[in-house]
């Protein structure tokens, strides 16, 4: 495997390459394809049509993700050369420390839709690389078992917990302090999803991922949450999926519900309490109400640095940095929320000349390879967030497919740098 960059070695591109190229002299390939198109056509034939829709989907009729790629396109880069490259330091200075490289995996909820032990695989491919990965508040496993698994590859494995601000100030707290105990080095506060973009895809199939229990698993593992969902059903005012037409598909729904919820799938499939817990998780579980003046209470909340994650407007930008961000996420979030947002590269620009050289700005939507990595940190990116890459690595090759992708994007990113 790719071990991360290591100043007096070779380098880990020409280590991937070398792996590579060694294993196909015994006629073995890589697990996964290492462009992105042919990654990306490998994962969809892994993947059900509700996983594609799900991961591949955009807002509206797609022109934010078109944005995002055409402006990491339209960036050439001038090799330059006559100047000694042997040694290429990639690390970077972020909150939690000092990291080899700048690639962390972002979060990305519901991956149950590709495997159910989603989070399991992806976080022993982070740990494995020495990858930071963000866990996403809307994981497939409890935060504290993907800790663990991480920690079982290598105990000094990194992560960082992303949260959605409930409309519940005690759930918000409870998150918060799972995030502290579970030893992360940031918290990732998204911004950009108080309400769910418009989603044609996952429209056109009827499909959301949460409404049959895929990508609660944080929700289900908290006191709070649960003690939420007792209330409403004490109350009577749960909610239910009541009215809705005994089919196939809404038996399999049911069951799905049911073996997500804890405690045993037959018991869960008599009681209302997993039915209860999916719509309180619809209803609660982002505040559109959130403003600064709220958001601004986090640093009081928390001993963990602070990332807001989701920001395209440098005024936005200011504002965070004001509510006390220790960094920030320049992301529209793949392109899932708003159709024909800016790209994501065109509002870091102008975000790095609104923060100043010294503010750390991380970056995402539309990073491919890790030319693209270069492109954003030439642009005035710290860091950057791989999001739905690995994910298809995960659907190609499970862990390892994860870890080559991880692999390849630093390969090209150290080669690309030698280069430059
Ligand atoms: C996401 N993203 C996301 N972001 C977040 O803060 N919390 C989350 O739970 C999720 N969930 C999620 C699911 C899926 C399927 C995708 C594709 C994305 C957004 C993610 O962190 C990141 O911003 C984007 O994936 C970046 O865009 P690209 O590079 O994947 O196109």
């Amino acid at each position: 495997m790719v071990s991360p960059s290591d100043m007096s070695g070779p380098g880990p591109g020409r280590i991937r390459q070398d792996t590579v190229y060694r294993a196909g002299v015994a006629g073995i390939r890589p697990t996964v394809p290492t462009d992105a198109a042919g990654l990306e056509r490998a994962a969809r034939r892994r993947m059900s049509r509700k996983a594609w829709a799900y991961i591949a989907g955009g807002a509206g009729e797609g022109r934010t993700m078109v944005n995002n790629r055409e402006a990491l396109d339209a960036v050439r880069l001038v090799p330059r050369v006559g100047v000694d490259r042997s040694r290429r330091d990639l690390s970077v200075t972020l909150p939690g420390g000092r990291y080899d490289n700048p690639v962390l995996l972002a979060p990305v909820g519901a991956g149950a839709l590709v495997r159910e032990d989603a989070d399991l695989a992806v976080g022993r491919a982070a740990a494995a690389t020495g990858t930071p990965y963000i866990i996403s508040n809307q994981g497939s496993s409890p935060l504290e078992e993907t800790v663990a698994a991480m920690r079982a590859v290598d105990p000094a494995a990194r992560h960082w917990f992303q949260l959605y601000w409930s409309t519940d100030e005690q759930l918000v707290d409870h998150l918060i302090a799972r995030a502290e105990a579970s030893g992360a080095s940031a918290l990732v506060v998204t911004l950009d999803t108080t309400v769910l973009g418009w989603r044609p895809q996952d429209l056109n199939l009827g499909s959301l991922p949460f409404s049959r229990g895929q990508g609660i698993a944080q929700y289900l593992s908290d006191n709070r949450f649960l003690e939420i969902v007792r209330d409403r059903l004490a109350a009577g005012t749960a909610g239910g999926i009541g009215g809705v037409k005994v089919t196939p598909a809404a038996v399999a729904s049911l069951l799905s519900i049911a073996r997500h919820h804890p405690g045993r799938a037959l018991r869960n499939l008599l009681s209302p309490e997993p039915r209860a817990a999916v719509e309180t998780f619809l209803d609660i579980y982002s505040n559109p109400g959130l403003d600064w003046d709220l958001l601004a209470t986090v640093t009081e909340r928390t001993t963990l640095p602070v990332v807001f994650k989701g920001i395209l407007d440098p005024r936005d930008a200011l504002s965070a940095v004001e509510a006390g961000a220790d960094a920030i996420v320049v992301s529209n979030h793949g392109g899932r929320q708003v159709d024909n947002a800016v790209a994501s590269l065109d509002a870091l620009r102008e975000i790095r000349g609104a923060v100043g050289d010294a503010f750390p700005l991380l970056f995402d939507s539309g990073i491919r390879t890790g030319r693209d990595v270069a492109v954003a940190l030439s642009c005035g990116a710290d860091a950057v967030l791989l999001g739905r890459p690995h994910m298809y690595g995960l659907a190609a090759g499970g862990q390892r497919g994860v870890e080559e992708v991880i692999g390849n994007v630093l390969a090209e990113l150290d080669l690309t740098t030698a280069l430059t």
